[in-house]
């Protein structure tokens, strides 16, 4: 007989959350649905449709309640995890990394043939010509969109004319059907230092966009779809004519990065990890079980204490959290929640996520594209 370890303690339905081993990371359902009701609403305000990004969550479960909610496709960053949400029924995928590889491209070709609408980011005509054989070789049609640089500085053509030749190269090949632009955002909310700034930038985001469509209209291609707005922007791009769909991914939780952005408050944060007080070396420091291989090495800021303004996360090691409680009466064996500091990056590092309403869980969602990085 094997020996049950904790990894096979699954958190159960109905269980309290005070109940559940630490660390673990919980989502709130209530936070969720509202962060759902936002998009809702903000699409229907400004007509657009809202694409939400996998790689915030990984969860199958949660994709098909955004589906639902939003009636709008998603984003996928790795090819795995867009052959991981149609496997679970997802219908509308846009994988938002170029696929270059032979292997890779017939499992893409896969995808394509398994939901409703498919379509892969491409910005060059080596993109082209590869998907368009390997299109052919699988004889499927694949949906292409073609990636702007709006000055995150990653992927991307260059903003008008230089978007013509690809997608001309795209309508030359019989395998493939072009399906708009997308152009990421992602930089702006890290370099706009106020309000108004990051209105400016947005403005400019659009801009580059409009650009973009009218070289293209102007070359006789049609332009159905225009995709652009993360979780901080999303806002401000709505409002901007020329978009047709959002793409934000951490507004179904949020995290500690949007908190300190502006872009989100405490209340709409619905993914914290529950710690436990393992240690108070010193008067003033309390460590607790969750280091970066709960909370991942990713950058940025650190946890957000929840329901108490005494204690501050100040520091990470492997599987150790330094914890500042010279102002807290806190002892060993205390629990100490706190919002995740960046969500993409933790949901890469848990199998399940406890969903949880009333302080009981409600749901377990299993984290099926965790781990899915090829
Ligand atoms: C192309 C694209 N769209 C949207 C997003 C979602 O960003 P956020 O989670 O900030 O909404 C990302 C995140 O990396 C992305 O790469």
């Amino acid at each position: 007989m094997v020996n049950p370890t904790f990894t096979d303690m699954r958190p159960e339905l109905g269980q309290p959350v005070e109940d559940l081993e630490t660390p673990v990371v919980v989502a709130d359902l209530d936070a969720m649905e509202r962060n759902l009701k936002r998009f809702r609403e903000l699409a229907d305000e400004h007509d657009v449709a809202v694409r939400s990004h996998t790689k915030a969550h990984k969860t199958p479960a949660v994709a098909r309640r955004q589906e639902e909610a939003l009636e709008g496709g998603v984003l996928c960053q790795t090819l795995s995890e867009a052959e991981v949400m149609a496997r679970y029924g997802i219908e509308d995928v846009l994988l938002v990394c170029p696929v270059v590889s032979e292997p890779k491209l017939d499992r893409l070709c896969w995808v394509a043939d398994h939901v409703d609408r498919f379509a892969v980011l491409a910005d060059e005509p080596e993109h082209v010509a590869r998907l368009g054989t390997a299109a052919g070789r699988n004889d499927t049609t694949v949906g292409v969109v073609l990636e702007v640089d709006v000055g995150l500085g990653r992927l991307g053509v260059e903003p008008g004319k230089p978007a013509v030749d690809v997608a001309e190269a795209v309508r030359e090949q019989p395998g493939l059907a072009f399906d708009g632009i997308l152009g990421h955002d992602g930089h702006v909310p890290y370099i706009a230092s106020s309000e108004s700034e990051l209105e400016e930038l947005c403005a400019g985001v659009a801009a580059d966009l409009e650009e973009t469509v009218e070289a293209l209209e102007g070359a006789g291609i049609g332009v159905d779809r225009v995709t652009s707005g993360a979780t901080a922007t999303a806002p401000l791009m709505a409002a901007e004519d020329v978009v047709t769909e959002l793409d934000p991914g951490r507004y179904i939780f949020n995290d500690a990065a949007l908190l300190e952005q502006g872009a989100v408050d405490r209340a709409d944060c619905g993914a914290t990890v529950v710690t436990t007080v393992i240690g108070r070396p010193t008067g003033d420091r309390a460590i607790v079980d969750a280091g970066s291989k709960t909370l991942s090495y990713v950058d940025g800021p650190d946890p957000v204490p929840v329901g108490r303004d005494d204690v501050s996360f100040y520091r990470k090691s492997s599987e150790h959290g330094f914890v500042d409680v010279s102002e807290a009466d806190v002892a060993v064996g205390d629990r100490l929640e706190f919002v995740v500091p960046n969500l993409w990056a933790v949901a890469n590092l848990h199998d399940t996520l406890p969903a949880v309403r009333d302080g009981r869980v409600e749901e377990v969602w299993h984290v099926e594209a965790r781990g899915k990085d090829t």
